[in-house]
């Protein structure tokens, strides 16, 4: 059998989208497994989740490294030490710098919560409505040196409803990034082994 792609999640806070991954895992013929779970916040939700659900969680603290690349090197020698072949941001919130962005590019992974290109950044929720927009959405992409600018594996649309509050949008969004991030990972996982198979 073909080993699965060993996969990371870098979490900040609830871990809703890393718990999706954590259970399309579970299945057997999910081509991806997920075997780390790294937060920057040793308060996030998510690192209890995890652990839970069998899945090794560390909290590496941002703030006990004055420098980012001192930051950086700490979590690539804990995925170097998992082994992971890919990494999925899912609500991590530092902005990686480039050359940890290039060392894995093509293997790391973001979920955000709006219809990219539009709305990059924050707060995409209230300025979807602020701008009255009638769709909104999630998107799925590689992540890229630029932020939230990165080739978009998968996206799923979202009508904006009479009425919609922030909380009742961002609801309906998440729903639809549980089901859109597992797909995703799937067919990176599918792609980077089938890149990497030997010639028969
Ligand atoms: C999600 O809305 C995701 O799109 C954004 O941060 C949020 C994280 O939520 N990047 P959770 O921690 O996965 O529940």
């Amino acid at each position: 059998m073909i080993p699965r792609v060993r996969t990371a999640v870098l979490i900040s806070g609830r871990g809703s989208n890393m718990s999706a991954l954590i259970e399309a895992a579970r299945a057997p013929s999910f081509p991806a497994e997920i075997v780390l779970v790294l937060s920057d916040e040793p308060a996030a939700a998510g690192l209890p989740i995890a652990r839970d659900a069998g899945v090794a969680a560390k909290a590496i603290d941002y703030r006990a490294y004055p420098k980012k690349e001192a930051f950086e090197a700490a979590l690539d020698a804990r995925l170097l030490a998992a082994s992971a072949e890919i990494v999925c941001l899912a609500g991590f919130m530092r902005v990686l710098s480039p050359p940890f962005v290039e060392r894995w590019k093509g293997r790391m992974l973001n979920i955000h919560p709006s219809l990219l290109p539009n709305l990059r950044g924050l707060h995409t929720h209230r300025r979807a409505l602020a701008q009255g927009l009638a769709e909104h959405g999630c998107t799925v992409h590689f992540v890229t040196a630029e932020l939230d600018a990165g080739p978009i594996i998968a996206q799923a649309r979202v009508r904006v409803l009479k009425g919609d509050d922030a909380d009742a949008l961002a609801a309906r969004v998440l729903k639809e990034e549980h089901r859109i991030y597992p797909e995703a990972l799937n067919a990176v996982a599918r792609s980077l082994r089938a890149a990497n198979a030997p010639e028969t």
